[in-house]
C-alpha cells in the first residue's frame, strides 16, 4: 500500500513552512511558554498558517498551557498513520482560539514508548506541506527524539537562563551539537534575562561563544498567572515588556524567512554551462 504521507494524488507535495525547533539543556526553563507564545505571536499574521507540536512525549504540557481538550494526540496519529493524508490531518489537530492548529502530547507518560519516529518524521512533513511554520516543543536535553527533530529542523531555538547550572549545562549541549554537525542551525535564546544572578546577560554570548542572542525578560507574575489561566500572554498582555520580546522574535523570524525566499538562486548547471558558452562565442 502506497504511503499517503508521501503521495498526495500520485505526487509528492513540496515543503512549504519552517520548522522551529525548541530545546533546553535544564528543565523547567521556559520552552513551552516560549513555544505557545510564539506560535500564537506568528499567527497574528493573517497570512501565516501556524501548527504547534508537542514533541515532549512524556510530560508535554502544552495543551494546558493553552486551555485545550484534544480528542487525539501524537499517540492517534502513530495508531492510524495510514489513513492520514492532507484531508484528514486537520481532524487530529485541536485549533485554538488563535488559530494554531496544535498536536497534543500523548495523555499519559507511558504512550511515549509507542511513538516511532518514523512515523513523526512523516508527520513533521505533511505538517510542513499545510503550514508556514511548525513549532516543536521537546523534552529535556537530547533525547533521541529531540536529536531527530533538530536534523529535520530549520532553526533551533535553544534557551538557557542566567543561572549557573543551565550555562553550564548550555554550553555542553551546544559543543554536542557542534560534533553532531548541527550547531548553525541554532539560536540562542536567553530566558529570564532580567533575573537577579552573578551571571549578566550581557556576559552570555563570551561565555557561551554565542553572537547574538534573543533576550526574554524575567516576568514570574505575568508568566504564572498565564499558565495558571491557559491564556499565552501574548493574547492578552500583548503590551508587557516579555510579550513584545516574542512579537520581535516573531518579526525576526518572518523577516528572515523572507529574504531567504526572496533571495535569488543561484543559477543551475545548465544556466552556468549556457552562459559560459555564449562568453566564449563572443570571446571568438
Ligand atoms: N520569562 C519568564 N519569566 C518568569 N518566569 C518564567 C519565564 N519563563 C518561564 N518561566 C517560569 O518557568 C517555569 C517553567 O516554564 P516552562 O514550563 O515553559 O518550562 P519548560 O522548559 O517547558 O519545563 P519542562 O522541563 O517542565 O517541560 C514556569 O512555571 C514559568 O513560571
Ligand atoms: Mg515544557
Amino acid at each position: 500500500m502506497p504511503n499517503k504521507v508521501n503521495s498526495y494524488e500520485g505526487s509528492p507535495k513540496p515543503k512549504r513552512g519552517e520548522m522551529i525547533v525548541i530545546c533546553s539543556a535544564k528543565g523547567g526553563i521556559g520552552r513551552t511558554v516560549l513555544a505557545v507564545n510564539l506560535a500564537i505571536a506568528l499567527s497574528k499574521n493573517n497570512h501565516l498558517q501556524i501548527s504547534l507540536l508537542d514533541g515532549d512525549y512524556q510530560f508535554g504540557d502544552i495543551s494546558m498551557a493553552m486551555d485545550l481538550h484534544p480528542t487525539f494526540t501524537v499517540k492517534d496519529v502513530v495508531e492510524g498513520m495510514d489513513r492520514i493524508d492532507q484531508h484528514t490531518l486537520p481532524s487530529y489537530l485541536i485549533r485554538h482560539g488563535s488559530g494554531v492548529k496544535v498536536l497534543a502530547a500523548p495523555e499519559r507518560p507511558e504512550y511515549a514508548d509507542l511513538i516511532q519516529s518514523s512515523v513523526m518524521d512523516k508527520m513533521c512533513e505533511l505538517l510542513l506541506a499545510e503550514h508556514d511554520y511548525l513549532i516543536v516543543d521537546t523534552a529535556v536535553g537530547l533525547q533521541e527524539s529531540t536529536i531527530q527533530f533538530i536534523e529535520k529542523a530549520d532553526q533551533v531555538f535553544v534557551l538557557t537562563t542566567l543561572e549557573l547550572a543551565a550555562i553550564k549545562n548550555t554550553k555542553l549541549m551546544l559543543e554536542t551539537l557542534d560534533l553532531l554537525g548541527l550547531r548553525h542551525k541554532v539560536q540562542l535564546i536567553v530566558n529570564r534575562a532580567t533575573m537577579e544572578s552573578v551571571i549578566k546577560a550581557t556576559d552570555v554570548p563570551d561565555i557561551l561563544g554565542v553572537e547574538h542572542p534573543e533576550y526574554v525578560p524575567n516576568d514570574f507574575a505575568i508568566v504564572a498567572q498565564s499558565l495558571n489561566v491557559g491564556i499565552p500572554f501574548v493574547q492578552n498582555q500583548a503590551k508587557t515588556e516579555i510579550a513584545k520580546s516574542i512579537f520581535k522574535m516573531a518579526e525576526h523570524l518572518i523577516s528572515r524567512r523572507e529574504i531567504a525566499l526572496f533571495k535569488p538562486k543561484p543559477p543551475s548547471f545548465l544556466q552556468t554551462l549556457f552562459y559560459k558558452t555564449k562568453g566564449n562565442e563572443t570571446l571568438s
